[in-house]
């Protein structure tokens, strides 16, 4: 019997990872994967890929090493250089040292096991994710790809088991910034079967968010990270994307998002609130 645990989308959040370790001390596993975000949305990246590092824990690659990657190399956009909702971005990639940044830059996209397939967003890339709205056409397309009958992912920062034919996949959530509603950390526990099937055991563990909100500030992050950080913080808390819905929110209007714009934000959308819906109701509105 093997147990692994996946843990991934730890988003620079330390408090979170110690919960999650500590929990997994008394989970007997035979290893720890990581599928990926260690950094980028949140003030620690650096301490959490030294201690990833430091326990060995095999990795792959997110988008967000991606894109702050992309900043160290000076491979962004020039507006990216000095616009206010990019600052945060900017502060995380400079917290980074030249060790974490070659760490991270040579995490694979994937690792595999007997069985079970690990990827951050979908076999495809790592910048989309699979959830209930993946269609079941896009969900058999991805077989095609994957050999072993077990795809794990993440990235979407919301737990997810789904049976397919032939397949099953799971989303192990988010440890740091969870969007299921459920602020606690969360991973997933693969048990071996006999016949080389794997048990699934979603777990959540329990941590102080003032912890986190405590390194926002002592850090530096929530000072130079303007309206982008204290959306970061607003979403730890309602464990609720709000940072994507209020960019792609002042794109449609097309105003500035900056953090003057903040309160007539959240007068149209509440944390929690359908996004789809969101999406739909603003872009009606606007072509009116
Ligand atoms: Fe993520
Ligand atoms: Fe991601």
């Amino acid at each position: 019997m093997t147990r692994i645990a996946i843990i991934s989308d730890i988003h620079g959040n330390m408090p979170a990872l110690e919960a999650v370790l500590d929990d997994l001390a008394g989970q007997a596993v035979d290893e720890v994967l990581v599928g990926g975000d260690l950094v980028g949305r949140g003030p620690a990246g650096s301490k959490v890929t030294k201690r990833i590092r430091s326990l060995g824990f095999p990795a792959i690659g997110g988008n967000h090493e991606d894109y702050l990657l992309d900043f160290r190399r000076g491979k962004v956009p020039d507006e990216w250089l000095d616009a206010d909702e990019w600052s945060a971005a900017r502060w995380m990639a400079a917290e980074l040292d030249d060790d974490d940044v070659e760490y991270l830059a040579c995490l694979p996209f994937s690792i595999g096991r007997p069985g079970l397939r690990l990827v951050h967003g979908t076999p495809a890339t790592n910048r989309e994710g699979i959830g209930p709205w993946t269609g079941d056409d896009e969900m058999s397309g991805y077989w095609g790809a994957v050999e072993e009958p077990v795809l794990v992912c993440a990235h979407t920062h919301r737990p997810l088991l789904r049976e397919i034919e032939g397949g099953l996949v799971v989303n192990v959530g988010s440890v740091g910034l969870p969007f299921n509603r459920d602020r606690r950390a969360q991973y997933a526990i693969f048990t071996s079967q006999a016949g080389g099937a794997w048990r699934v055991e979603p777990r959540q563990v329990p941590y102080d968010l003032e912890e986190i909100f405590e390194i926002y500030e002592t850090s530096g992050f929530q000072a130079a990270g303007g309206i982008t950080a204290q959306l970061l913080r607003m979403e730890l808390e309602h464990s609720t994307p709000l940072l994507v819905p209020f960019l792609e929110w002042a794109k449609v209007l097309d105003v500035t998002p900056t953090a003057a714009q903040l309160e007539r934000f959240l007068e149209s959308f509440q944390p929690g609130q359908s996004l789809r819906e969101f999406f739909r109701r603003l872009r009606q509105s606007a072509s009116a």
